[in-house]
């Protein structure tokens, strides 16, 4: 049975916070860090709760690909462990599996996401110089950041996608510099436009659109756009490179219409858009309980889902409604 809203949405995309904590402080995220100090471990539901998650969701639900966010997922302990434990089903039921990192801890554990099963990798990366970098995340990882990225694409991953939030006089300047950089690598590199979040001190004035992003791109280099059916990021081929382009428009020109994504908390709160509440119940109580059946959490989980609304509220509504929190969904 698909996991479909109101709207006719197929849902087949989870995308599930592993921890809510995050070693890095970015301007655009979590600016002052606060979930980060209430939040306990107690609360995030254990590797064997999320097992079984992934199982319902991939067998009763019919979800293809899972993407593990955070706060910064590779910083939970013994992670590596989890992936072996799913690395199981993966072998039973064939989905894909994605991260989203930030990449600093994510060098030593390339190859073990490799072997048990990690198809996909998204990292982030806002700028090219050292400096700028550590104003941006508060921490100097910059080497081992870009490190990180250049063993992943070396090892072959299915796909490896360099993540960059670009806000006006920040790092708006970088946009040729970037592509220069990466233009010899089979990666997509996304051009991200920058989202409101609570505390996060968002203002049109830091605001570029995908449109102006690209523009200001195509000054130095040809794009081709490749063809695709409404997804979250337009893609161009950067014409004689290897490297291709995406420009993900949040903001300027959302694509609520093709959404096939449900997202679920480090606590198993279900959140069916990025921009909503997270659910009052926690699925952590259901799953956690083996008297509870598999078919009841497959029907809470469909339930969430009912009340998906149609697309998200525009940008100066979100800024205005200050109530979402970047850390405790990554993305
Ligand atoms: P794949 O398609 O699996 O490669 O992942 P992705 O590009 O959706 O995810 P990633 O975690 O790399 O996020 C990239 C940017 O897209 C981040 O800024 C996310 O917040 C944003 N993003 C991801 N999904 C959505 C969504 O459903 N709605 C909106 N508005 N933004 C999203
Ligand atoms: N606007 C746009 N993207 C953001 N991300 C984090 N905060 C914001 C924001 N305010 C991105 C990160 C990462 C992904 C999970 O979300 O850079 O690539």
């Amino acid at each position: 049975m698909k996991l479909t809203d109101n709207f006719d949405r197929i849902h087949d995309y989870v995308r599930i916070s592993l921890i809510d904590k995050c070693n890095l402080n970015c301007i655009y995220c979590n600016p002052s860090n606060t979930l980060a100090k209430f939040e306990t471990n107690k609360s995030i539901l254990s590797y064997e709760e999320l097992y079984r998650l992934i199982h319902i969701l991939i067998r009763d639900l019919e979800v293809k690909k899972i993407r593990f966010t955070g706060g910064e997922p590779l910083i939970r302990k013994d992670v590596i462990k989890f992936f072996e434990m799913i690395s199981s089903l993966k072998k039973q039921y064939g989905f894909e599996i994605g991260i989203t990192t930030n990449g600093t801890h994510l060098l030593e554990k390339l190859e073990a996401l490799k072997k048990f099963g990690v198809d996909r990798l998204n990292i982030s990366l806002d700028t090219l110089s050292r400096t700028k970098f550590i104003a941006i995340t508060g921490k100097d990882f910059f080497d081992e950041t870009i490190t990180a990225i250049q063993k992943a694409i070396s090892l072959d991953f299915k796909s490896v996608k360099v993540n960059a939030v670009i806000i006006k006089n920040i790092n708006d300047d970088e946009l040729i510099d970037f592509v220069e950089f990466f233009k010899s690598y089979s990666i997509t590199l996304r051009f991200i436009e920058y989202m409101p979040f609570t505390g996060n001190q968002w203002d049109d004035s830091k605001f570029l659109s995908w449109r102006e992003m690209k523009y200001r791109v195509e000054q130095k280099y040809s794009l081709t756009e490749i063809e695709s059916d409404g997804k979250v990021s337009k893609d161009f081929f950067v014409d004689h490179a290897k490297l291709k382009i995406g420009f993900i428009s949040s903001i300027s020109d959302h694509f609520c219409d093709s959404c096939n994504r449900l997202r679920i908390t480090a606590t198993g709160q279900i959140k069916n858009c990025l921009f909503s509440n997270p659910s009052e119940v926690s699925l952590k109580s259901l799953l956690a309980d083996r008297a509870i059946s598999d078919k009841t959490i497959v029907e809470f989980i469909q339930n969430s889902l009912q009340s998906k609304w149609m697309k998200h509220p525009s940008a100066d509504e979100l800024a205005a409604l200050n109530q979402n929190n970047m850390m405790s969904i990554g993305g």
